[in-house]
């Protein structure tokens, strides 16, 4: 037992005490983290297994019940079996206010957060219309062809001896997967006119705007402080960017069919008919790349350094493309959508990579209305229930649940097997879950009305991500080209940076690699 708290915290630890430090010490009323949950799982009915495995773990200030007795606290909040925090209802717990402050002046008004609950879920939608599986076809040659030239033209990637032979050479992964993932993404999402620009406007306006993109801003959005003055001139200078692209395309129609985010949003409508202006496709537009750049950039990073570090993955990964994708000439051909999502290892090193570093650790909520969370304490007779009272934020980590001892075996340790071993309780689980699951509508597709899969790093119900597909799609494409070239060794995977907005790796990053014969 005392291991299982030991553990507990140890995640705990990894995964929460930045942002509760951070909250606390800025002066946070109430902060409630709730460590998701589980519920009534099928192998929970087995009388010999534990009880049921939920997370919720409320703070009152920094004062009572935890801080009287945190270890009992916390395991009595485990067993409970509602997750308050992410199936909370709209009346109980809202995203945006506890957003507004750090994205609004990033993305730009009347988008996202700046609007009404049921109006973002119109926007999720459009934005769902523009990721059709025809577009993400047409996505991976665009992006395997940015991966090729990138990998022969940046200067990182050029390690050869003076007789012109391949040798090993290192490469900052962090620093070369961001610049990718902004390539690709602007390559395919963006759009031509994005990707023209990228070497030259595109790419200082992007880092500017992404400077504003700050844990502090939540609290404190509007201090003139430089990074701010520079985030608003970028965010306008932005804005102005994606109409006049919409403008020109009015203008003078492409006779090419356009696969990408912008020709999406141009003919869309709100359910009262309302066309959705130039303004907001533009600030649709910056959201997206906001959404997809820090997130899938730090996966595809994770992914390398595992990959690297262990010995085995990097050959097994590379038969992997050969056996699918050989030429009778022995070359390799390029992966179709389809292809690509049907290969067990590279989707299970994604899979496992995701489970141990979810980019985002934290989501939050304002609670605005008294929010009653019942609990029991082991062998108290009574239950009893807390109240998180209106006005306070609370923090939801489900990611604490995909490192759970409970239901995880070695839990912290990366083992992309355990997704395609027969036999392998929580993956199994994982998997049963989404397919018995109920679905629901939430206005922009059909996802599970749960929170109670021991795995959701893309989020659940009206807020869960909508760019899982293209992300995939991203991250595969980039890990079979990067596979197919680079042989790669490491000797430690980088521990995780809390202090920026999405978990990164901490310096230093860099990968040995040599080119493939
Ligand atoms: C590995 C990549 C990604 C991960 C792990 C990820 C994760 C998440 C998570 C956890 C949420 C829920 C946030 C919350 O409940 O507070 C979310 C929401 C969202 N994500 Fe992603 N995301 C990824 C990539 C992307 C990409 C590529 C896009 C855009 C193309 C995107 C667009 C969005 C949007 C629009 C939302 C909805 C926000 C809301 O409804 O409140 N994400 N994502
Ligand atoms: C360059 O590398 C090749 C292959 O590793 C080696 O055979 C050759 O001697 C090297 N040349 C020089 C000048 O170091
Ligand atoms: C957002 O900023 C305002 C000040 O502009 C502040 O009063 C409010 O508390 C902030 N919101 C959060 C979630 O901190
Ligand atoms: C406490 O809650 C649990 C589960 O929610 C329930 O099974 C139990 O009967 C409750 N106990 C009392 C005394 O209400
Ligand atoms: C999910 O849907 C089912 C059936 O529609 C409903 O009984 C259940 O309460 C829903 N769960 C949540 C968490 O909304
Ligand atoms: C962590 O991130 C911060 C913010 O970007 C950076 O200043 C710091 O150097 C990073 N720390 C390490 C050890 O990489």
């Amino acid at each position: 037992m005392e291991g299982l708290v030991d553990a507990a915290f140890a995640l705990l630890a990894r995964v929460g005490w930045f942002w509760l430090a951070a909250f606390l010490f800025l002066g946070f009323p109430v902060l409630a983290v709730a460590l998701n949950v589980v519920k009534q799982l099928p192998f929970m009915k087995d009388p010999n297994q534990p009880p049921v495995v939920f997370h919720l773990l409320p703070f009152f200030g920094s004062t009572i019940t935890y801080g009287m007795d945190p270890y009992k606290f916390f395991f009595a909040m485990r067993e409970k079996e509602d997750n308050m925090i992410m199936g909370g209802k709209l009346s109980q717990v809202n995203a945006e206010e506890a957003y507004r402050n750090l994205t609004t002046p990033v993305f730009g008004e009347d988008v996202v957060f700046d609007v009404p609950n049921h109006v973002l879920m119109e926007q999720k939608r459009f934005v769902k219309f523009g990721l059709t599986t025809e577009n993400l076809r047409a996505y991976v040659g665009m992006i395997e062809e940015e991966v090729e030239m990138f990998l022969s033209f940046d200067p990182a990637f050029s390690a050869y001896n003076s007789s012109g032979k391949d040798v090993w050479g290192t490469f900052d992964a962090y620093h070369a997967m961001s610049q990718l993932t902004i390539l690709t993404a602007s390559r395919t999402l963006q759009g031509n006119e994005v990707r023209s620009q990228m070497k030259k406007m595109f790419a200082q306006m992007y880092e500017d705007l992404d400077g504003g993109f700050t844990p502090l801003n939540m609290i404190v959005p509007n201090i003139a402080l430089p990074n701010n003055i520079r985030r608003n001139k970028a965010r306008k200078a932005m804005t102005e960017f994606y109409m006049n692209i919409l403008r020109t395309r009015r203008e003078k129609p492409s006779a090419e069919t356009e696969y990408d985010m912008i020709a999406a949003l141009k003919d869309q409508h709100y359910k009262d008919g309302r066309p959705v202006s130039d303004r907001e496709i533009a600030h649709m537009m910056i959201a997206l790349l906001m959404a997809g750049q820090h997130t899938s950039s730090a996966t595809v990073s994770w992914c390398l350094f595992h990959i690297a570090h262990r010995q085995d993955i990097p050959q097994a990964l590379f038969q992997e493309q050969v056996e699918s994708f050989s030429n009778h000439d022995g070359s390799l051909r390029s992966p179709t959508y389809e292809e690509l999502k049907g290969l067990p290892i590279l989707d299970s090193i994604i899979r496992e990579t995701l489970r141990l570093h979810p980019p985002l650790h934290s989501l939050m909520r304002k609670v605005v209305s008294d929010l009653p969370v019942p609990y029991s304490l082991g062998s108290a007779p009574e239950n009893r229930t807390l109240v998180i009272p209106k006005g306070n934020y609370v923090l939801a980590a489900p990611c604490v649940t995909q490192v759970d001892p409970g239901i995880w075996r070695k839990p912290m340790e990366w083992q992309p097997s355990r997704w395609t071993e027969t036999g392998n309780l929580a993956a199994q689980l994982y998997r049963d879950y989404a397919e018995t699951c109920e679905k629901v509508n939430y206005g922009f597709a059909m996802i599970s009305n749960g929170t109670d899969s021991p795995y959701q790093p893309f989020g659940s119900r009206r807020h869960r991500c909508i760019g899982e597909q293209f992300a995939y799609v991203q991250l595969e494409t980039i890990l079979a080209v990067i596979v197919r070239k680079l042989e790669m060794k490491i000797d430690h995977v980088p521990s995780h940076n809390y202090t920026t907005l999405i978990i990164s790796p901490q310096k230093p990053r860099s990968i040995n690699f040599r080119r493939r014969r």
